[in-house]
């Protein structure tokens, strides 16, 4: 079967509802990100922090995934896929994925505040103030801030090695470790971009530019890949 990875940002979810980041000004829903996603922001405000991953869960929980999220999971009729998002909505799991990888982490656990590999379900949208971790620290949003490591980058850059395909969908490629993906997917294989605002990879060879919003693109190249259709 051959492997198809996938690299998906938040504009796969936008047409769920949920904001990008890169669209509004380097806000995320009116906040500074270095007010709530920095270990820095957690020590000086928690409730602050706590208060607006609770809102971003709360909205995650409210969204549905759309036809892009659904067209990948169908893919696995046919390939070995592997999503790997930067998202931290769980909207790939619930369209039907399942075989996904977090790489900022995912918004419906809490993770110990001492121990990072330490990671609970949350029930519901509120992770409470005086809720604990096993270590007996506070928990707080199992997402990766700026400043930490992102644990997951070496399993994806393996299975980016070993794509047979690659599609990149919905991210302006702005922030690292996860931009540099695409480097280690072999240069003979192709890799499809869809977005309407295609990032600037050109060095990148054997691009294939679709300037599609995810809910279009996305259902249409799967057909492709599915029928041998051409979209
Ligand atoms: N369909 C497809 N793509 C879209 C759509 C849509 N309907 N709407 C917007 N986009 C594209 C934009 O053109 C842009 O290229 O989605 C991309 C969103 O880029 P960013 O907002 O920068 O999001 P992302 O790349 O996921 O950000 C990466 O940055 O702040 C951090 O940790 C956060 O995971 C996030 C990381």
């Amino acid at each position: 079967m051959k492997k198809i990875v996938v690299l998906t940002g938040a504009g796969i979810s936008a047409e769920s509802g949920l904001k990008t980041f890169r669209d509004s000004d380097g806000l995320w829903e009116g906040y500074d990100v270095q007010k709530v996603a920095t270990p820095e922001a957690w020590q000086q405000n928690p409730q602050l922090v706590q208060d607006f991953y609770n809102m971003r869960r709360r909205d995650a929980l409210a969204a549905k995934p759309n036809a892009a999220h659904y067209a990948l999971a169908e893919l696995e009729q046919q390939y070995n896929v592997t999503i790997i998002t930067q998202n931290i909505d769980d909207l790939h799991e619930r369209a039907g994925s399942t075989n996904v990888m977090h790489l900022h982490g995912v918004i419906t656990r809490s993770q110990s505040s001492l121990n990072p590999a330490l990671t609970y379900p949350i029930e519901g949208w509120e992770l409470k103030m005086e809720a604990m971790c096993e270590l007996g620290s506070q928990l707080r949003a199992h997402v990766v801030w700026f400043g930490e490591d992102v644990p997951m980058i070496i399993p994806a850059a393996r299975e980016c090695q070993q794509a047979d395909l690659f599609i990149l969908v919905g991210s302006s490629l702005a922030v690292y470790p996860a931009a540099g993906l695409v480097n280690y997917v072999h240069y003979n294989v192709p890799k499809y971009i869809i977005d309407p605002k295609i990032p600037d990879i050109n060095r990148i060879k054997n691009l294939i530019k679709i300037a599609d919003k995810a809910s279009v693109g996305v259902p249409a190249l799967v057909r492709q890949l599915l029928t041998g259709v051409p979209r």
